[in-house]
């Protein structure tokens, strides 16, 4: 082999070498970038509280997952309004819905039903789905952080235990379970301003 040949083999092993490390760095970034909401998001968990109805951010959310999932929204309440922080409950709304879509097996189009209602001073908010319901041995882990069923690389396991984080600060409540006929359902209560 000859000293030109030798050089030109060395040069495309580095250069394939740089193109890895390129790629590992954009996967590092990434994660990095990830591990960086998380920490601001949950660190000083600093909430704008507005007097406002969820039917205000529930209705957004729906409109925003129209395409993607046959969602029915079954109103039983009236606009009562609650101390909310919008947007973060809008997150949590978003994380609902996502882990549904995400609980359909791809041959079925993703259904999902919203429920308000009011009860002793609460709004409780449910949301069903027709998923493959929660693994019956992960039900107590559900909204712990980092705990995930999925295989996915950006599935953190982290968006149930930022709505529990939310929800409890908001001084409301939330719960997760199977419904009898499969699939899941994530029910929400929060508490609902005197009149
Ligand atoms: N609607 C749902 N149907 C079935 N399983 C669910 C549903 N919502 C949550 N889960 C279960 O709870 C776990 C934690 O959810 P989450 O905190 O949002 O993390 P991630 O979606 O990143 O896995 C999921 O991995 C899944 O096992
Ligand atoms: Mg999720």
């Amino acid at each position: 082999m000859n000293r030109e040949l030798l050089e030109n083999e060395e040069l495309k092993t580095i250069d394939s070498a740089y193109t890895e490390l390129q790629k590992m760095r954009e996967v590092i970034d990434d994660s990095l970038k990830s591990l960086d909401i998380l920490a601001r998001n949950t660190k000083d968990l600093h909430l704008v509280m507005k007097p406002v109805s969820l039917i205000v951010p529930l209705s957004k959310v729906i409109e925003q997952f129209r395409l993607e999932a046959e969602i029915r929204f079954f109103n039983n309440s009236k606009p009562f309004l609650s101390l909310l922080d919008i947007s973060r409950i809008e997150e949590v709304l978003i994380n609902l819905f996502t882990n549904s879509i995400e609980a359909v097996p791809h041959s079925r189009r993703p259904a999902i039903d919203v429920k308000l209602n009011y009860e002793d001073r609460w709004s409780i908010l449910s949301v069903e789905d027709n998923g493959i319901g929660i693994q019956e041995d992960f039900i107590d882990k559900v909204f712990y952080p980092f705990e995930s069923t999925k295989t996915r690389i950006n599935n953190w396991g982290f968006g149930l235990s930022y709505s529990f984080k939310i929800i409890s600060a908001h001084g409301g409540k939330i719960i997760a379970e199977n419904r009898s006929q499969g699939g899941a359902r994530i029910t929400i209560m929060l508490p609902v301003l005197s009149l």
